[in-house]
């Protein structure tokens, strides 16, 4: 308010941080909607509402850094619209790894299958990820092996498409901004993967459990910053 009232805002800044207002109002609404599913008589809440309240935090700092980089990078350049595809898909699949990442935590499957690459002796697949609930589907929303199998492919996944675009944006990049994106985006992909299978084998203490979430947070940052600047 005060800096519109000052002028200092332009139209489209005006927009963009009143999208980010109703996105933090949101935010407000869906952490009392996740506290209302529980904490009253068990310690415990739904776990796709915790994923909706960390999803649309990531969210909402995501815009943030992208409203500031606006502002920061102001001029208009020629860009490459399929790599600008590419990496939008690669966030999408991010995002989807992350609300994987809030169900591993939200239903507690972090304790089970405490072994990695296989998910016990010799299974890369336990067998409990089909059987542990019925229908078979709810075994990949709702089971905690078939969540935290999900969990363990897309990180896979992730690491893939994050190779994909550190090789192709190599190629394309032109400025500094773009190149540190880049190498920054591939050195936080490998930390995160690091903290996730440590996370699993030492069972989920606590500072590890709080180190793999901030380490998502800095994956999110850097695959935004790599795109703002890919894309304007
Ligand atoms: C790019 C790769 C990954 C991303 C972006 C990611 C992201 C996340 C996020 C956002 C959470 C939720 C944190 C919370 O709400 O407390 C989470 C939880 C978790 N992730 Fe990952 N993760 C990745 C890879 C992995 C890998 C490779 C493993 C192990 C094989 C793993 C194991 C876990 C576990 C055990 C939890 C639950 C921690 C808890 O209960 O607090 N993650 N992940």
């Amino acid at each position: 308010m005060y800096f519109i009232i000052t002028k200092q805002l332009t139209w489209p800044t005006i927009k963009k941080t009143s999208i980010l207002l109703i996105l933090g109002g949101f935010q407000g609404f869906l952490g009392w909607y996740m506290v209302k599913s529980g904490l009253v008589d068990r310690p415990d809440v739904s776990h796709y509402r915790l994923a909706a309240h960390l999803t649309t935090a990531f969210i909402t700092f995501a815009y943030t850094l992208w409203v500031a980089l606006d502002l920061i990078f102001p001029n208009k350049k020629n860009i490459d619209r399929g790599f600008r595809n590419t990496i939008r898909i690669g966030l999408i699949i991010l995002l989807i790894q992350i609300i994987y990442g809030a169900f591993v935590a939200g239903l507690d499957a972090g304790f089970v299958h405490n072994h990695w690459p296989m998910m016990s002796e010799g299974k890369f697949m336990h067998e409990t990820v089909l059987i542990e609930k019925t229908p078979l589907y709810k075994n990949f929303i709702e089971g905690k092996s078939g969540v935290q199998f999900i969990h363990r492919i897309l990180a896979f996944v992730v690491l893939i498409s994050v190779i994909f675009i550190y090789l192709k944006g190599k190629m394309l990049a032109i400025s500094k901004y773009q190149i540190n994106g880049l190498n920054l985006l591939m050195i936080l992909v490998g930390i995160q993967l690091l903290l996730g299978v440590l996370t699993i084998l030492l069972q989920v203490p606590l500072w590890l459990g709080v180190s793999h979430q901030i380490g998502a947070f800095l994956l999110l940052a850097s695959m935004t910053f790599t795109l703002h600047r890919f894309s304007k």
